[in-house]
């Protein structure tokens, strides 16, 4: 019960929080990334912290990308609705390169491929769960 009540929390603090930073998105609060820890939907939700990943000197770029393949930087971003940064409004179904259609493909390409050569020294997880909620921290119901 307590797990279930701190998923649901975390999960309302993220979405109140795109909405509080939503409107101002357009202007210069748009410039930096989100501090709370984003989860990342699909079939098997996955944590995402920017924050973890700036401090060690990642420019947005190094994950946001146009149609063209070419970095986004800060200021595009801040130009753009949270809803145009999905990574699969691109890389869906109807994506050129079948290699890099679904979720799995393209997040495990970027995320457990650099936790494991590892980056400034560091390292990132690249057990499941180290990415994964665990089951029944998924739903957001009510929310
Ligand atoms: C470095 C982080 C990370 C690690 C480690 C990781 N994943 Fe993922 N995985 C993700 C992200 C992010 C997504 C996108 C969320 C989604 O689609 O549900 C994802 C998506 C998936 C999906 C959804 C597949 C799809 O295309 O819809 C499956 C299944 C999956 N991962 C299984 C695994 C398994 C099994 C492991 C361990 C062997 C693993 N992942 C390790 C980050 C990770
Ligand atoms: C290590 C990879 C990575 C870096 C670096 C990164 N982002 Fe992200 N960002 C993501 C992922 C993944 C998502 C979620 C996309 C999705 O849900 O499909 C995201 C989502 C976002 C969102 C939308 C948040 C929401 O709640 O939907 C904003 C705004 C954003 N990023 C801004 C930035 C800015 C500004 C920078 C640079 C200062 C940056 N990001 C750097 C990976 C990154
Ligand atoms: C505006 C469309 C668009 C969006 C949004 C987008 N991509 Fe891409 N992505 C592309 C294109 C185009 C390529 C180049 C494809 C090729 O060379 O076959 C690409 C290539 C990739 C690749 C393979 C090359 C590499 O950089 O390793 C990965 C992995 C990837 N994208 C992950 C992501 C992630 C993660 C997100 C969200 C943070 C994202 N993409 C958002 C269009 C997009
Ligand atoms: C260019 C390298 C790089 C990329 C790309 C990257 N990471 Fe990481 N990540 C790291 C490193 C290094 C750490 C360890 C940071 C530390 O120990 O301070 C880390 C830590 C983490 C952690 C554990 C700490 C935390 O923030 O909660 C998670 C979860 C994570 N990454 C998820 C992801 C996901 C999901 C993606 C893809 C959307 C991603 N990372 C993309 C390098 C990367």
């Amino acid at each position: 019960m307590k797990k279930t009540l701190f998923a649901i929390t975390i999960g309302c603090a993220t979405a109140l929080t795109t909405m509080l930073t939503a409107p101002t998105s357009a202007g210069a609060a748009g410039l930096t990334a989100p501090t709370q820890q984003i989860t990342i939907q699909g079939k098997k939700p996955a944590r995402f912290n920017h924050g973890t990943h700036t401090a060690l000197g990642l420019e947005c770029g190094a994950c946001h990308h146009d149609q063209e393949h070419q970095p986004r930087n800060a200021e595009a971003i801040g130009a753009m609705a949270p809803e145009q940064l999905k990574c699969a409004g691109c890389h869906n179904k109807d994506f050129k390169n079948s290699k890099l259609q679904k979720p799995s493909q393209i997040f495990h390409a970027k995320c457990k491929e650099c936790h494991n050569a590892g980056y400034n020294d560091k390292k990132g997880p690249t057990k499941c769960a180290g990415c994964h909620l665990a089951k029944g921290k998924q739903a957001i119901e009510g929310c």
